[in-house]
């Protein structure tokens, strides 16, 4: 072929950048915070009874247990398949070298809003901890990209998400053996003091560059097999449902607050009770655990080794807190592409990464 070197190498790389826009995901990167409902292996370095690390966690997880709280794939883990990443975002704890451009996950089971929560289970990483981790990538990211104002332009671009306030309710405020917070506070006031840290900790976020804010609201945690085996006999647990749902509202109040008071801010609400409502009438068994849970201090994970049940496709529930892979497909899918206007607001995550 006759061209000459420069004309050649041209037509090459557009041709390679065509490949890469056709194949790359729809954000550069994607940063995780939460709970054990995200974590992917943080915990399993720390000193805590809240780990999955063991069979029968990760069943159905290529090349078996991670540390993930499921038999198989998290929330997190399905929405990265939808943004379009070839492989799951690294949690912190063995995320190294170019990796990290991709985004971490920062989740550790246990964890809370309030720094306190989960403690009766051993060390976790609060929000605020993940916070502080999220600083030491972020001078990782400046020393790759070579200066802070390219590593502000990478952070401005990626997706983020926020799942906590779980373990705040129930390794907390509804452990009154444990924790004081239920004689100190109505349920009201404790929703208030959780968004209110939750509000500076979001605000921190942004100031370290975040935009594009996924925030999960609670699910129905009166509804989890746990819950009702502390309170027998009902279907759900009604006082801790109404507990929660004063959180989720607060919470869809502080996504509009945040986006007006934030410039450039795109915060939205997963209406996690919403779609589990709906999803539960497609399973068979929508509040009985598949594994064979655990009792004593860290009750109701998976007992190790123990063979779980073999139909989980038909489990809402693996453990007495988590969701089996067959129900993350559904909420991460219905959070990424929403099925109903009440799925997720102001937009569904498909239409966040396109603003
Ligand atoms: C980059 O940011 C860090 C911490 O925010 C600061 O200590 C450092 O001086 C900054 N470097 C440059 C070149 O601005
Ligand atoms: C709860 O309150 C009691 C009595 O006021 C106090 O002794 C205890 O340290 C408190 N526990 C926690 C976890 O704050
Ligand atoms: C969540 O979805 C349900 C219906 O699925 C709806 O009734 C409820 O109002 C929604 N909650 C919020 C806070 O949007």
């Amino acid at each position: 072929m006759a061209c000459g070197l420069k004309i050649c190498l041209m037509v090459f790389v557009v041709g390679n950048i065509e490949a890469l826009v056709d194949g790359a995901p729809q954000v550069p990167c994607y940063f995780i915070f939460g709970d054990s409902l995200v974590d992917s292996g943080n915990n399993n370095v720390l000193e805590t009874v809240a780990k999955a690390n063991n069979l029968p966690y990760g069943v159905d997880f290529p090349g078996g247990p991670t540390g993930r709280f499921c038999n198989g794939r998290n929330i997190a883990d399905i929405i990265a398949e939808h943004l379009g990443f070839d492989s799951h975002i690294q949690p912190f704890v063995i995320a190294q070298g170019q990796d990290i451009l991709n985004g971490i996950n920062y989740g550790s089971g246990g964890s809370g809003i309030l720094d306190e929560t989960g403690q009766q289970l051993g060390a976790r990483i609060s929000l605020g901890g993940q916070l502080e981790n999220h600083q030491t990538t972020i001078s990782k990211i400046s020393t790759i990209l070579g200066n802070n104002q390219s590593a502000i332009e990478h952070l401005n671009k990626c997706l983020y998400s926020v799942g906590m306030g779980s373990n705040d309710y129930i390794n907390n405020y509804f452990m009154p053996e444990h924790y004081n917070t239920s004689r100190q506070h109505n349920p009201n006031q404790y929703a208030s003091l959780l968004i209110q840290q939750y509000s500076l900790r979001l605000r921190a976020l942004y100031n370290y560059g975040a935009r594009k804010v996924v925030l999960f609201a609670l699910g129905l945690i009166g509804c989890a097999p746990y819950e009702l085996k502390r309170n027998i006999g009902l279907p759900c647990v009604p006082h801790i449902n109404l507990a929660v749902n004063l959180f989720n509202n607060k919470l869809k109040v502080l996504v509009d607050n945040l986006n007006q008071q934030l410039a450039g801010a795109k915060f939205i609400y997963v209406n996690t009770t919403g779609i589990s409502t709906t999803m539960g009438f497609g399973f068979r068994f929508s509040n009985a655990p598949c594994c064979t849970v655990s009792t004593g201090i860290g009750e109701g994970q998976c007992l190790s080794q123990q063979d779980p049940c073999p139909n989980r496709n038909e489990y809402v529930f693996f453990d007495a807190f988590h969701p089996t892979e067959a129900a993350n497909v559904i909420m991460g899918g219905r959070a990424y592409t929403s099925q109903n206007p009440f799925d997720t607001y102001p937009v569904d995550i498909r239409g966040l990464v396109q603003l």
